[in-house]
């Protein structure tokens, strides 16, 4: 347990399905409890189902909720962060530390707008809500004990990792966050497949998503293994599964994938540009 970061007053600008999975994994996990948790919110109905559920102390404006946090975290939507600090720049402390969730807006942009803060960007995905996320951050400067406060802010909330640099950063958001969505696609066509075959919704949706998460528990619990190697324990030579491989591979199934992970990285380099 980290008894500094439990002594710190975290701050969300904007209380959104982001931020409402990381309040509830700090609380949760007892990293925080809700009397050092603060939150503002564009409008208030959010804030008082926090305040209600966790116990959070709500901000009507985000000057106050600012000057009242030592770690600003900013979780609005990247197209609505610059017009929001913009205006309260002034009001962020000298070394604050200061962790934006935006996707496309780079460190060297945030630091034109915060220029004497520790500026962090961080790329959390969904399935932080539960604990199983992946939560890749880069610090503007190297900074090791803002590295070990972080690590243990993050890790409730699943798997942690420091990004290299903006570009590794930004893969990781394809592949982690965007790639939840990209896998709750292959997840719809199981499910729809199985349905024309016989089965009601219900069963098929449950047969899809033990299948999935039975493949990636044994992957996980086999970590030594190859994925390779534990997908030859289950095809076997001119059997069934081999056949439905060879199509795959014949169909091109990766390259279509690889076309939609680069239209992604695509469309974040287009939101960077768009946002200055
Ligand atoms: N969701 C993901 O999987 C994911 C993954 C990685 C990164 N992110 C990043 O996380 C950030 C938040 O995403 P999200 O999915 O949580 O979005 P969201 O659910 O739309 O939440 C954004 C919140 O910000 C509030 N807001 C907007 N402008 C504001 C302002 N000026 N002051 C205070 N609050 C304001 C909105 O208020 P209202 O209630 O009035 O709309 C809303 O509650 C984004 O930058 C996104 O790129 C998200």
């Amino acid at each position: 347990m980290n008894l500094i970061l439990k002594r710190q007053k975290i701050g969300f600008l904007g209380a959104g399905h982001m931020a409402q999975a990381i309040i509830k994994g700090l609380v949760e996990s007892g990293v925080t409890t809700g009397d050092h948790i603060l939150a503002s919110n564009r409008t208030p109905g959010k804030l008082q189902k926090l305040s209600d559920q966790y116990k959070i102390q709500s901000f009507d404006n985000n000057e106050a909720l600012v000057e009242n946090s030592d770690i600003v975290i900013l979780a609005v939507k990247p197209q609505d962060l610059l017009s929001a600090i913009e205006p309260i720049a002034s009001s962020f402390h000298d070394q604050q530390i200061v962790i934006s969730l935006a996707a496309g807006i780079r460190l060297q942009t945030l630091q034109k707008y915060l220029p004497n803060t520790r500026l962090v960007r961080m790329i959390p995905n969904t399935p932080a809500i539960l604990g199983r996320g992946v939560i890749g951050y880069m610090t503007a400067s190297p900074d090791n004990a803002l590295q070990t406060m972080l690590e243990d802010m993050c890790s409730p909330l699943g798997y942690t990792l420091r990004a290299e640099d903006e570009d590794q950063l930004e893969a990781l958001m394809v592949g982690c966050s965007s790639g939840t969505g990209f896998v709750l696609e292959l997840m719809m066509y199981w499910q729809d497949w199985i349905i024309e075959h016989g089965f009601d919704e219900d069963t098929a949706k449950k047969m899809t998503l033990e299948t999935f998460l039975g493949a990636a528990m044994l992957a996980t619990q086999s970590k030594e293994v190859p994925l390779e190697e534990l997908q030859s324990r289950v095809a076997s030579k001119k059997g069934v599964t081999t056949a439905g491989l060879q199509s795959m591979r014949e169909l091109e199934i990766e390259r279509a994938l690889r076309i939609s992970f680069e239209k992604a990285a695509m469309r974040n380099k287009e939101l960077s540009r768009e946002i200055k």
